[in-house]
């Protein structure tokens, strides 16, 4: 069987269209299938990425593979220090560092590049880029990331910003249960403001620090930008990069460099990413399941949801869940198909992503499997 077949069976069969057709179709007609099943170029991200959407797309019009063009396009976050949830600006470790993570996946050639708690390096997307590239190796941590992005030239700087220390101060004065700063507060009413986080009594201070956590909206804890794209040839590529959770132990790393959870493509099938809390797609392997699911013939959204599903499924934990049972965490979901359709959906609702579908940037809504609390 030649090359060309075999990638038609293995396409066909992942569109949901019969082998059998394929087993009696000329070379000729075998190539035009291919190009009818291709989609042109979309690009999805979660909500942080419609400027990334948007440069990813102008390279891919201008002939750039998606790879580069998805890289190109987080790029724009990685640098922006107002983004807290990415590169330059994210949000610290407890120590006040900020620590990153950032993983590639290259459809084509089924290959991935990762780093890790990796410090002083604005875009750690570009390293992961060279960890596929240039290593036999898939995924760089610490120390040996950071030496081997000054090798290849990344230069060290500082990605503390003073608006992202301001914050992790706030934080330190509002949450540490073992120091006695104190936070700004209102004389009149004895409560403690800090930006837009408010901790309603002293307290709060006391109790465990995840319990303390859970008084700051959840979106604040995590951020983070996944991009997926399909270029002109129809080849898949994705990216996601992250500061992490804010206030992590040091060393935490979570989902975003895992190939698997925070992100993973199969060319034949398509690509998912995820946002939001990564201990739980770590436990839950959630992005190559939602491909799994979309090779079973499943969208994009529905193979999101399910993959949401899983999640609540095996949230066993009881500090983990809300009085009702739920989780008392988010998570975000993105996925497009070969064919270029796209989905998306979260835990909870209220969530949208950035959509080029090749016409325009939309920021569309996502699916949701629970309405989200309101506020007390
Ligand atoms: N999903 C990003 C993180 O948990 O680090």
């Amino acid at each position: 069987m030649t090359s060309n077949r075999r990638m038609f069976l293995r396409q066909a069969s992942s569109l949901g269209a019969g082998v059998l057709i394929a087993g009696s179709l000329p070379q000729r007609e075998i190539h035009a299938a291919i190009q009818r099943t291709a989609a042109g170029p979309v690009v999805i991200a979660s909500a942080n990425g419609v400027g990334a959407v948007t440069r990813a797309m102008e390279m891919i019009r201008s002939g750039s593979d998606a790879l580069e063009a998805v890289i190109a396009g987080v790029n724009l976050v990685e640098d922006d220090p107002k983004d807290h949830s990415v590169g330059y600006g994210g949000l610290p470790n407890e120590d006040g560092v900020v620590e990153l993570d950032s993983a590639v996946m290259h459809g084509p050639t089924h290959r991935g590049g990762a780093v890790a708690a990796l410090r002083n390096i604005k875009n750690p997307s570009k390293v992961a880029r060279v960890v596929m590239e240039r290593t036999d190796h898939v995924l760089l941590v610490g120390e040996g990331a950071l030496r081997f992005a000054k090798a290849h030239g990344f230069k060290e700087e500082d990605l503390l910003t003073d608006e992202a220390r301001e914050i992790w101060l706030r934080w330190k004065e509002t949450m540490s249960t073992q120091d006695d700063r104190l936070p700004p507060h209102n004389e009149h009413t004895g409560a403690e403001e800090v930006g837009e986080f408010r901790v309603p009594e002293r307290r709060a201070r006391e109790v465990n620090p995840q319990q303390a956590a859970g008084l700051v909206p959840f979106s604040r804890l995590t951020g983070t930008i996944h991009c997926s794209g399909i270029d002109a040839n129809g080849n898949i590529s994705c990216v996601t990069t992250t500061s992490g959770l804010a206030y992590k132990v040091p060393g935490r790393v979570g989902d975003s460099p895992i190939l698997g959870a925070g992100l993973f493509v199969d060319n034949d099938v398509g690509a998912a990413g995820s946002t939001g809390r990564g201990e739980a797609n770590l436990v839950n392997c959630s992005s190559v399941m939602i491909v799994e699911y979309m090779r079973q013939g499943k969208s994009p959204e529905q193979a999101c949801l399910d993959a949401c599903t899983r999640i609540v499924d095996h949230n066993r934990m009881r500090r983990l869940k809300d009085a009702d049972g739920r989780p008392n965490f988010d998570v975000k979901f993105y996925a497009l198909n070969k064919r270029g359709e796209t989905g998306a959906a979260g835990i909870f609702s209220g969530g949208t992503y950035a959509l080029h579908d090749g016409k325009e940037v939309k920021l569309v809504p996502m699916a949701y499997l629970y309405k989200r609390p309101t506020a007390k």
